[in-house]
Order: C-alpha cells, then structure tokens, then sequence
C-alpha cells in the first residue's frame, strides 16, 4: 500500500481495562441466564467494567501512554491522534482531544471515529494512508469504550456480552517494507437497526420520554449480526491477504474482533485456517467494541505469538453495519529493550507536566475571561450617562 516508498509501521502497543471484573455469575444474580448458557453461547466468562472515575477519554490515555512509552516516542512527536469509540465521553468535544491535551501532544490533530467495532481498524488504514502519502510521520490510533455505561443491565440478550477497555498503536513512517501492507473499510448502512443506540443523538434527544423507554441503551439483534459477522469477517480478511500480496499460508496469526467466540470460530473454518493461527481473548474481556483488537494485539504480543516479520491480520465488524481489515507485518522484537530507570523517570515527570500545564491552560482561560469582563464593564457607559 506503501506511497512515496513510506511504510506505516507499528512501533508500539499498549492497552488499559479497568481492574473490577463482572463475572458470569453476578451476572446470572441480576439477570435470568447462568454461566454454562454464557460461556457456551459466546465463549465469555467476564468482563472489566470501569470504575466511576474512569471513562472512554481516561482509559483511553492509559493505553496511548502506555503505546507511546514502547515506542519510546515523546507525545509533542505525534503528528495525529485518533480515538475510536462508540461510547465517546461526550458528543463534543472529541475524546482524542481530551488525550491529546493530558498526554500534551502540541503538535498532533485529534479526532474520534464511529465506526463501531471496525473503528480501529479504520482508524489504523486512515492513519496508515497519511503517513505512506508523508502528510504525516507518527500517529497514535486508540480504540477504547465504556460500553458498561450503556448496557441495560435488566436485558440478558446484550448485557452478558460487552466490557470496558482501551487499547493503542503507535504508527511511524519508515522506508523499509512492512507495517499496514493493506487494508479494506466496508459499511452496509441498511443493517443500522441490528445494532443501535436509538436515543441521545439529533434524531431523538435525551428526554423524559426516552429515558422512560429505555432508550439510551443497546438493543441488537444478535441471530442476524452473528449470521453478518461470519461472513463480513472472513471475507474481509480474504481482500486484504490478496491485495497484501499474500497468502494464508504466509499469515502467522489472525486477530480478530471479539465479540463471541462461535463467531470467531465459524469464520476460522470459512477461512480454513487451523485454530492456533487465530487469537483469541474474548473470555476475559468480553466484547469490548473498537478497543477488543488492540487489547489482543497487545496480548498476543505479550505472549510471544508475534515476532518481527509475521504477517498479521487485523479484522472487525460491528454496527453500522461496518467491517474492515488490514494486513500488517510486524517488526518490533519483544521483548523490548527495557528502558533505563531515569528514562521511566522522566517519561512519568514529562506525564505530571502535561496534566499540570492543562490545568494552568484551564486557570489561565478562566483569569483572561474574567479581566476581559471587568475591562468591558469599566468601558460600558452606566444608565445614568
Ligand atoms: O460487536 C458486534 C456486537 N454483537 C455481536 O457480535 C453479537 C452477535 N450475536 C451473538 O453473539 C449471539 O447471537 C448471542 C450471544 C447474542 C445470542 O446467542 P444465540 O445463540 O444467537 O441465541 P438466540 O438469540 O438465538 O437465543 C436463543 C435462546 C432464546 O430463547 P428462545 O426464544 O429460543 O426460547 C433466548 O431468549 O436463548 C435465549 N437467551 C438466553 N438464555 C439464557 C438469550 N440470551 C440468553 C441468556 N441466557 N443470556
């Protein structure tokens, strides 16, 4: 895919879940089900939910932290920052900004993407792009949710499946081959109502009304995105194994979105792939949208299943409806080389002085607020005059 003979590599990799863990079984206290029906029927066996003071934008910047940490890259390098969240912190501002602001990456663009659960791998081949045509050099591409916000608890057909986390790459440009070799972002918008949040947007506003129906929350339609999924997945990973230049054969480990195990394992047989060429963590985490293939990036990283020069291939679905993949050729050896005890140091002090510049831009607006209002006060013309 490489433009200009620039590559998009993958540099590092880090990834957040909250510590909580939900298992089957308190779910089967709050909700007719049982962990056999669970564990059979999706493969999960918990999920993290994030505490109160965490949110998308937070866990969001533990991963991007923890990324740029491995990829020994200071935030002010970053060219680009995007978050992938379909349970973003609010309708605006966008998370990535929120990031880029605590991490204090001056220099860097941020946006969110929705894109559901295929939002990281669009995020990735939308900054892959940039870096091959050299409009950028570095980006950090995070995929994190806290989907536990928006779970109805009281519905046993959706509130058995989704968990919080985030997870992140670090892209940089280089000029030998290899990173995102190729990538392929699909949608079908006429399957929107298999998987939506109906109220909270423009066409139906957060009122009395729709919280009185529960309308805040996600409904699916399981049978028909699973039926979607199986297929959407394997031939997704097909386009980009071809237009990559490859082979199954020559592809060392395929990380797919986790949403339920019978999923991913229906579509490894569509693939004919043997099962140990397709990771999967999805009883730990649960679906975790945009941030569950970072979060196995990261694991099968972490585990040693992926060493420097193995063809991966990243695949997603989700609501939209969207799907996407991308082939990507690994190159960093883990593990890595562990970095010195005063560069730790200096990668937490460059941390504490980011939040703390934050907050003195906060302070500062609010002062220059307020003098410009005194001054206008003292130049209006009073009604005796
Ligand atoms: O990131 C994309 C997000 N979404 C997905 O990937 C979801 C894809 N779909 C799925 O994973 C599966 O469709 C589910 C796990 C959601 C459901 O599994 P299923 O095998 O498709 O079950 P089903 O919806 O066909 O329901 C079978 C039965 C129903 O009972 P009846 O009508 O046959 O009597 C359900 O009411 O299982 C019942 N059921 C449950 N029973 C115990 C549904 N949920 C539960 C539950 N515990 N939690």
């Amino acid at each position: 895919m490489a433009r200009n003979g620039r590559y998009a590599h993958i540099v590092g990799w880090g990834m957040y879940v909250p510590a909580h863990r939900r298992t089957n079984d308190e779910i089967a206290a709050m909700v007719d089900t049982s962990d056999e029906w669970i564990a059979t029927r999706t493969g999960i066996k918990e999920r993290r939910i994030a505490a109160e003071h965490e949110s998308t934008a937070t866990m969001a910047l533990r991963a991007g932290e923890a990324a740029l940490e491995i990829a020994s890259l200071a935030p002010e390098a970053l060219d680009l920052i995007i978050v992938a969240s379909a349970t973003p912190d609010y309708l605006f501002p966008a998370s990535a900004c929120i990031v880029q602001d605590k991490l204090g990456a001056d220099h860097a663009g941020a946006f969110d993407l929705s894109a559901a659960c295929s939002g990281f791998v669009y995020g990735l081949s939308l900054a892959a792009q940039a870096i091959e045509t050299g409009a950028i050099d570095t980006a950090l591409v995070i995929g994190s949710e806290t989907l536990s916000r928006f779970v109805d608890w009281k519905d046993r057909k959706t509130c058995i499946l989704f968990g919080d986390g985030a997870g992140a790459v670090v892209l940089a440009g280089r000029n030998q081959r290899g990173g995102v070799l190729s990538s392929t972002l699909r949608s079908d918008g006429s399957g929107g109502e298999l998987l939506l949040v109906p109220a909270g947007g423009s066409r139906h506003p957060a009122s009395l009304e729709t919280l009185a129906n529960n309308q805040h929350t996600i409904k699916m339609l399981g049978r028909e995105v699973f039926r979607f999924a199986t297929r959407a997945m394997a031939d997704a990973a097909r386009v980009v194994v071809e237009k990559a230049g490859l082979t199954f054969d020559e592809v060392a480990l395929v990380i797919p979105h986790q949403a339920n195990s019978r999923i991913i394992e229906t579509a490894t047989r569509m693939l004919r792939l043997p099962e140990e060429k397709v990771y999967m963590n999805v009883e730990r985490y649960g679906n975790t949208s945009s941030a569950s293939i970072p979060i196995a990036l990261c694991e099968a990283v972490e585990e040693g299943r992926v060493q420097p020069g193995d063809n991966l291939v990243l695949v997603g679905f989700g609501a939209g409806l969207t799907w996407a993949a991308a082939a990507v050729q690994w190159a960093v050896p883990w593990p890595v080389v562990p970095q010195p005890p005063q560069q730790r140091v200096l990668w937490r002090a460059r941390r504490v002085f980011a939040r703390l510049r934050s907050g003195w831009r906060r302070v500062g607006r609010r002062i220059w607020g307020a003098l410009r209002w005194l001054q206008g006060k003292r130049g209006q013309p009073s009604a005796e005059e």
